[in-house]
């Protein structure tokens, strides 16, 4: 289990989340494990899923992340609300996301009731890194 954990976080940073990052995400997982008993690990298509479906936000409007993200990872996005320019959220695009945990969890803190009206499980924040770090 442990040899499994050390080649789980190796594989991740060298796809482009920090260690402390990855950390997090294992975190995560143990939560999921606890909430759901049938979590089987993250899974990317889910995450592209809770990414790029349109849901009715905070706001009472339809929003998905790609409103401000758009469905290209490695381009740069445009905030919905605010109009200001958003650097790609890809990590091989842009070698600073996924790099601090207090980054990420303000962020899906936020961005998860922007979309979602509510905060994000433990199970969906894992699914939605889980994509991120690989597109
Ligand atoms: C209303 C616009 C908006 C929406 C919708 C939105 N985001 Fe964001 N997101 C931002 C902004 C602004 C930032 C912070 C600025 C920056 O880091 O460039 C950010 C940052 C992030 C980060 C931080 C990455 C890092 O390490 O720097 C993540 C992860 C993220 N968003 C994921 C999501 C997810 C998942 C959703 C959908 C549930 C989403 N965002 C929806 C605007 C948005």
């Amino acid at each position: 289990m442990k040899y499994l954990t050390i080649l789980l976080i190796g594989s991740m940073s060298l796809m482009g989340a920090s260690t402390e990052v990855v950390q997090y995400m294992n975190e995560l997982s143990s939560v999921a494990k606890t909430e759901n008993k049938s979590f089987a690990g993250f899974d990317a298509a889910r995450g592209k899923e809770i990414f790029t479906s349109t849901h009715t936000g905070k706001q009472g409007k339809p929003i998905s992340c790609t409103s401000c993200h758009t469905t290209n990872l490695s381009n740069y996005g445009k905030n919905s609300l605010t109009g200001k320019v958003i650097e790609p959220l890809s990590p091989k695009a842009n070698p600073q996301r996924l790099t601090s945990v207090k980054e990420v969890t303000k962020w899906l803190k936020r961005n998860f009731v922007d979309v979602y009206a509510r905060e994000g499980t433990a199970q969906e924040k894992g699914d939605v890194l889980t994509y991120i770090i690989k597109n």
